[in-house]
């Protein structure tokens, strides 16, 4: 399988070079094409996964379509027909591609968690939440959580308070959009724990389009979003975790993280991402 790093559409404007996606203004509209990059630690790694977009991609369209009575979003067309003509020489956007409206990115990240994982779990050890006392890692919530970042163009998203989002984006606004990622995030755990899935937490984007607020981004994806199945009486995380985990036990050992990652480990991403997209669309 080929491996897609980098993309170089001549004929549009390369809008950004996301950690993971390359945009494009066509027409107005924005070409998302989803590379096989992957990124940990706010660092984009020189390893390429190959057909990592590919996978990524139809997970997102699995959760727009699913999602999409709940709040409109970006999602246009990923059929390269609707595509203006001269892109459909680039085969390679077949399955990596979408064509999106264009929003006013809303500049924080809607995490919503239903697992005691991750950033929260550190923080729930420190005693910095309003959590019961007797938690485990891992242990369900008694309602999903949300915990807002803000999105940094460079370096690392700092959490923000709900009352912070109120300042910043109005209380109606901010309202609005705890609740609708709440509502997100139990859809996509509800849809996926009948195919045997958990979803401990994620990460939506919104944006505006005049006052129309609307889901862009990906949607409920591997790299957005913490995925556990139990095989065989074990756990498995089949999410970016996997890369994580690796990245931080090299750096124990060798004082520094690497920035690249060795074959059986693009190996084990990959399996662990087409696992979770063959759950979801099976
Ligand atoms: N419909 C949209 N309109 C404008 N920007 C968008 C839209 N959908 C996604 N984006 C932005 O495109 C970028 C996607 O690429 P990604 O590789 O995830 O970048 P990043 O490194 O910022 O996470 C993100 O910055 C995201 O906010
Ligand atoms: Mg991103």
């Amino acid at each position: 399988m080929t491996c897609i790093f980098e993309t170089d559409i001549k004929e549009y404007e390369l809008i950004k070079r996301g950690k993971v996606r390359d945009l494009y203004d066509v027409e107005g509209k924005i070409l998302i094409v989803a590379t096989d990059r992957i990124s940990a630690f706010d660092r984009v790694l020189k390893t390429c996964i190959p057909g990592k977009g590919e996978v990524l991609t139809e997970i997102s369209l699995f959760w727009f379509k699913n999602t999409e009575d709940i709040i409109e979003n970006h999602v246009e067309s990923h059929n390269l027909k609707d595509y203006p003509e001269n892109l459909r020489k680039y085969e390679y956007l077949v399955k990596r591609s979408m064509l999106v409206k264009k929003a006013e990115v809303i500049p924080f990240e809607f995490i919503v968690r239903g697992y005691l994982a991750g950033s929260l779990y550190k923080r729930y050890i420190e005693g910095k939440t309003t959590l019961p006392e007797g938690l485990s890692e891992f242990d369900r919530l008694p309602q999903p959580m949300f915990t807002p970042t803000t999105k940094a163009e460079k370096g690392h998203d700092e959490p923000v308070t709900y009352e912070e989002l109120k300042k910043k984006l109005g209380d109606k606004l901010a309202a609005y959009l705890r609740d609708i990622s709440i509502r997100l995030y139990k859809r996509g755990e509800e849809i996926a724990a009948k195919k045997g899935i958990t979803i401990l937490d994620t990460k939506f984007e919104f944006g505006k389009i005049g006052e129309k607020v609307i889901l862009i981004d990906e949607v409920l994806t591997p790299d957005s979003s913490r995925y556990r199945i139990v095989e065989n009486g074990k756990v498995l995380k089949l999410d970016k975790q996997i890369l994580r985990d690796y990245l931080k036990k090299r750096e124990e050992i060798e004082g520094k993280m690497p920035d690249e990652i060795p074959e059986d480990v693009v190996r084990e991403i990959q399996d662990a991402y087409t696992k979770i997209r063959d759950l979801l669309l099976g």
